[in-house]
This record gives C-alpha cells, structure tokens and sequence, in this order.
C-alpha cells in the first residue's frame, strides 16, 4: 500500500510517499523560514498562500522520486491539527480534492501522533512500550506510548513550549526567526572561560514533585540578565548557553523521573527541538548510565515533514479501521489523548 502523506500545520510543506513493504520512497520539504523571517514570526496569512503554492511542484517532485504516477496512489493522509487552522485547511482541501479526484480514501492525521510513530519509520525493529519526550515549537509533553493509539501525557509544559522559549530568547537577544537553531549555536561556541565564570540558571519546576514543565519563569530570568549585561556577541554567548544548559538539565530531569516511574526501557525524542545537538549529547550519557534505549528520529524526521503523516496515515488504514469521510474538518486545538 502507498500511502501519500502532507504535512502543512505551520510553517513547513511536506510531501512525502510511504509504502508499507519498501518504506519510504520520496520526502520532499519546503521551509518556510525566509518568508516569515522579516516579521519575526510565522504570519498565519502569508503560511496558507505559500502552502498553497508548494504542494503540486512538491507532489510532481514525489512521484518523480518514487518513480510513480499519481494512480499508483493508495490513499492520501493530511495533517488535520492542531496547528493553525488557515494553514491546515489548505492540505485538507489539497488532500480532499486529489483523494476524490483519483477515487481513493484519504484521512485526517493528528500532528503530535505523527511525531511520536516516526521513530517507528525511521529504525524498523522499534516498537512500544516506550517514553517520548515531544520537544517542539508548540509542544513540551513526555508521552507514555504503549502501543499504536495508547497514549498517556505524563508531564507537560504549563506555559511556553520548549522551542518557544528557545524562540523568544533569541528573539529578545535580537537573533533572527526562528532563533532556537542560531541560539543552539552560540550556546555551543560558547568559549570555556566564559562557561566557567557564569551562574547556572534556574531548573524551573525540579524542586517538587511531578512531570509538568514550566519555562516563563526562566524566559523572565533571562530577560532580566539580558537588561542588566552588556548586550553584546559575549552576553549572547553567556546567555544562550546558561539557558541551553539549564532547559537540558530540566529535561534531563524529568526523562529520569518519568522512566523511573513507567520502568520503560526506550525513550524516543520527538519534535523539532529533537535537533538540537547539546540535547542530543546530554540524553545520550543519561541514556547510557541508566541502560535505556535512546531514539533520536533523523533531524529531518524530527522537525515538520510530510513522512511521518504518510506513515501516521498508514498505520490508522491498516489498524484502526477509520471509515473513509468526505469533510473538510481540522482542529487548530487537538489534544492527543482524546485522538
Ligand atoms: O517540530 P517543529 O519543526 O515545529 C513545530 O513546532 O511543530 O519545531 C520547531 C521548533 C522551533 O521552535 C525551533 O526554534 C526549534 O524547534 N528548533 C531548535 C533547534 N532546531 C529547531 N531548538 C533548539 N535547538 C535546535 N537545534
Ligand atoms: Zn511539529
């Protein structure tokens, strides 16, 4: 079965084809990153007409890399939310239309449970149980995957999310959209001396009990240090990198706790903040020491992509028995546990 997967919640178009006996055949992605940069942040309006624009040079780009034709498609699986609501639409209704137009079923994909499975995709012998820390620009959740549909939210962010906050630092250091990415770099070029000479910033929310996040605590605290240091390349440099440590170390924390309490032996990052290279390093050694099976989708899976909505699509056809709907529905709101 191919399964023709889009991708269309925010700022990225995916397109991508998954068939479930030789896996994935074409992954093509348009960033919208250069169109929305002079604003400082994705502009609702500007996303839906670009996305608009993208998905039929993406589509005739998928097919030439599957070496397919359109009707050699299955069926068609389309982001449906949440996300934002213009954005969505615009892959609902490309979806829709090209669904009835080839006479195959389509279906409407939650975004969070595409991140989760990808990991499935992308390394084939993994399967649940296993914990999932969803690390994105709208998200901070660790998620119990029990098995496929079997989601419990352990913990989750009470205010900003992860790359939000990433995001707004940046921001407010005068780094350009999307600023988690540069942040990441200037906290990784951060010379040792300056490391050492630097008080390490709060842990929010480590003191008590409990999986939940919060970050506009830090995001104030940085502000503040922001305010009173020189606003030059070396404060961006101490700031990002004391911020970079102390979101780490909060994960950090909360991943134990929540292996602990579940006994889970894999733990899987999902989300576009998965990128991020110090995370990756720190989870590694924490990963090692407790004996637990780290999974880290490639950086390309683990930002927005039309792939794991492909292979998301998939799994819902052949195990969840879904029947086939002719509306145009999405959800900019969606939470995942009642998916
Ligand atoms: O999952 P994603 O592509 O989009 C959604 O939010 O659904 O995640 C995007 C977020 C942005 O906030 C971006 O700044 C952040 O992921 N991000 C990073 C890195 N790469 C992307 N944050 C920190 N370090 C990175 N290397
Ligand atoms: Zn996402």
């Amino acid at each position: 079965m191919r399964v023709l997967g889009i991708e269309s919640s925010c700022d990225e178009t995916g397109i991508a084809i998954y068939d479930s006996e030789n896996g994935l055949l074409a992954h093509q992605l348009h960033s919208q990153v250069k169109l929305h940069q002079k604003f400082g942040g994705v502009v609702p309006e500007l996303a839906s007409r670009d996305h608009i624009k993208y998905f039929a040079p993406l589509l005739n780009a998928a097919l030439e890399q599957a070496k397919l034709d359109k009707s050699d498609l299955d069926a068609i699986a389309y982001t449906a939310g949440p996300g934002l609501v213009g954005a969505l639409l615009t892959g609902a209704c490309f979806a829709k239309s090209l669904a009835w137009g080839l006479g195959i079923p389509s279906l409407a994909v939650h975004h969070l449970e595409a991140h989760l499975l990808v990991a499935q995709l992308d390394i084939s012998d993994f399967h649940p149980p296993y914990l999932a820390l969803l690390v994105s620009g709208g998200h901070t959740q660790l998620i119990a995957v029990r098995g496929f549909g079997q989601y419990e939210i352990l913990g989750e962010t009470l205010d900003d999310a992860i790359g939000e906050a990433f995001d707004k630092t940046a921001k407010m250091m005068g780094l350009s959209y999307p600023g988690g990415p540069l942040l990441a770099k200037y906290a990784d070029s951060c010379s040792p001396e300056l490391r050492n000479s630097l008080s390490p910033f709060p842990r929010p929310m480590t003191d008590r009990p409990g999986l939940d996040f919060s970050f506009s605590g830090l995001k104030t605290h940085v502000l503040n240090y922001w305010h009173k240091s020189s606003q030059d390349e070396t404060a961006r440099h101490a700031i990002a990198y004391a911020f970079q440590e102390a979101v780490i170390d909060t994960l950090l924390i909360k991943c134990r706790r929540a292996l602990k309490q579940t006994g889970f032996k894999s733990l899987v990052v999902a989300g576009g903040v998965g990128a991020n290279k110090s995370l990756r390093q720190q989870l590694e050694g924490m990963a090692k020491a407790l004996q637990v099976r780290l999974l880290f989708p490639k950086s390309e899976f683990c930002t927005d992509n039309g792939a794991m909505v492909a292979f998301a699509g998939w799994m819902h056809l052949t195990q969840s028995h879904r029947d086939p709907d002719w509306s145009v529905e999405v959800k900019a709101r969606w939470p995942l546990r009642h998916g």
